[in-house]
């Protein structure tokens, strides 16, 4: 037994008598749940459905956009990314004006690099972890590529695939880094870096700071303000619920937001819109950093999810995410360890996010298996990575001792040697 983790029950009893005194547990049914016995373990990649969604899904077809026609955009829709952006601040830590949603993270990462460096001319370098998400990396060296300025990105990797290199990047970075750009929470792992101490450590070398958050809003309590952070970016359809391909959020802090330009300016960023001039005039604050006109539909509906996290409150969330994950991994520790799966995310609850990654040779069929056979859908990542994924509004203590024993019977009795080990288009 390891010192991190307390012995628990295999029972389904205890499980039971967890859900019994969850004080989040009423919040499952503010979520669609179509079948009750499906045991979803995958709101870090795709966020289930609020109910308060499908209403406003109706109300934005047929009376907003059906009824109202263009005067949408003086009804709501033309403030909505501040306005969104105002509430997933409170989730981060940030003041209101500090964050806004648009497009996706990927391109928020693209247009927030590009203009980082540019405030850091004449330092060459851009520093980053293996564990960062790998969209990021080719983020990142197609816009060092387009700059053409020759910055090298330096990629430090981790000591063992599971854990961030805190200690090299905190060496690495002198005063020829013009930027720190890291995963907060690791999409394959789930390990946690130290917010404020890496951005102090940065800042002590003139370094600015950019975190994607993607794993970590609405999963951690995030305070940005407090660690001084300078840029961020996440996305909305996990934690947050938002729905697949909701656009995603940036942040810059506040005293940086007038000195940046976006390398993709366009109307919706300039200063007087309908003013039509030939010349740009970037917006006071954060709206320079839109480009075109906002998705309204899916911005929309990013809204209910943002809320029930704020009604929820993060620390609740939080306490009750460790709680699971740490049932989780003495699950793992009693059941599954002996059948040769391995935790490949970080024992200290504190280092840990919102998913437990367990490691199997035969990961994929055994994924497959858990899918097709036993109502479980996880993720996987490739080799051999399956990824269970705890989001506290809706995850039951019943879900993860399901999954946990579908694991079980899954590779005690073999059931995986029936899928091949081909993976599907999305695991
Ligand atoms: C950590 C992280 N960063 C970036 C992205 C890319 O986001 P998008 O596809 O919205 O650009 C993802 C997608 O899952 C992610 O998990």
């Amino acid at each position: 037994m390891s010192q991190y983790s307390a012995p628990v029950s295999t029972d389904a009893a205890y499980a039971a008598h967890l859900d019994a005194r969850d004080p989040l547990a009423p919040f499952r049914d503010r979520f669609v749940i179509a079948y009750p016995d499906l045991v979803y373990l995958d709101g870090n990649s795709l966020g289930r459905l609020p109910a308060a969604t499908l209403a406003l899904a109706d109300d934005l077809a047929r009376r907003q956009w059906g009824d109202h026609l263009i005067r949408g955009w003086n009804d709501g829709w033309f403030d909505a990314p501040e306005r969104i952006g105002a509430k997933i601040a409170r989730l981060l830590g940030a003041r209101p004006d500090e964050v806004i949603v648009a497009d996706s993270t990927s391109v928020n990462l693209f247009k927030l690099v590009v203009a980082a460096l540019r405030a850091r001319d004449g330092r060459p370098r851009v520093l980053t972890d293996d564990l960062n998400f790998p969209s990021d990396i080719y983020v990142l060296r197609g816009a060092l590529d387009l700059l053409d300025k020759g910055h090298r990105l330096d990629i430090v990797p981790s000591p063992d695939g599971v854990h961030g290199p805190e200690a090299a990047l905190r060496a690495a970075l002198d005063e020829r880094t013009a930027l720190l750009t890291l995963s907060h929470t690791a999409f394959k792992s789930g390990y946690v870096y130290d917010l404020a101490g890496l951005t102090a450590a940065a800042h002590a070398a003139g370094v600015l700071t950019l975190w994607d958050l993607s794993h970590s809003v609405g999963a951690i309590p995030v305070d940005v303000g407090a660690a001084g952070v300078d840029l961020a970016i996440g996305c909305t359809y996990k934690y947050l619920n938002g729905g697949p391909g909701a656009p995603a959020f940036l942040y810059i802090r506040r005293d940086l937001q007038d000195t940046l330009r976006n390398p993709i300016a366009g109307w919706m960023g300039q200063k007087s819109l309908f003013d039509f001039g030939l010349d740009y005039e970037p917006a006071a604050g954060l709206r320079r950093f839109l480009t075109g006109t906002p998705p309204i539909v899916s911005l929309s509906l990013v809204e209910p999810g943002v809320d029930l996290l704020l009604e929820a409150g993060m620390e609740r969330v939080r306490a009750k995410s460790e709680a699971q994950s740490a049932y989780l991994i003495g699950l793992w520790e009693a059941l599954l360890e002996p059948l040769g799966f391995t935790l490949n995310s970080p024992r200290a609850a504190r280092r840990r996010g919102s998913h437990v990654s367990l490691g199997h040779a035969e990961g994929l069929r055994i994924d497959l298996a858990l899918i097709d056979k036993m109502k479980v859908l996880p993720d996987f990542r490739a080799p051999d990575t399956i990824r269970l994924g705890i989001a506290p509004l809706y995850t039951t203590y019943r879900d993860i001792h399901a999954a946990v024993l579908a694991l079980r019977t899954i590779v005690a009795e073999r059931l995986y040697e029936q899928y091949s080990s081909e993976a599907p288009v999305v695991t």
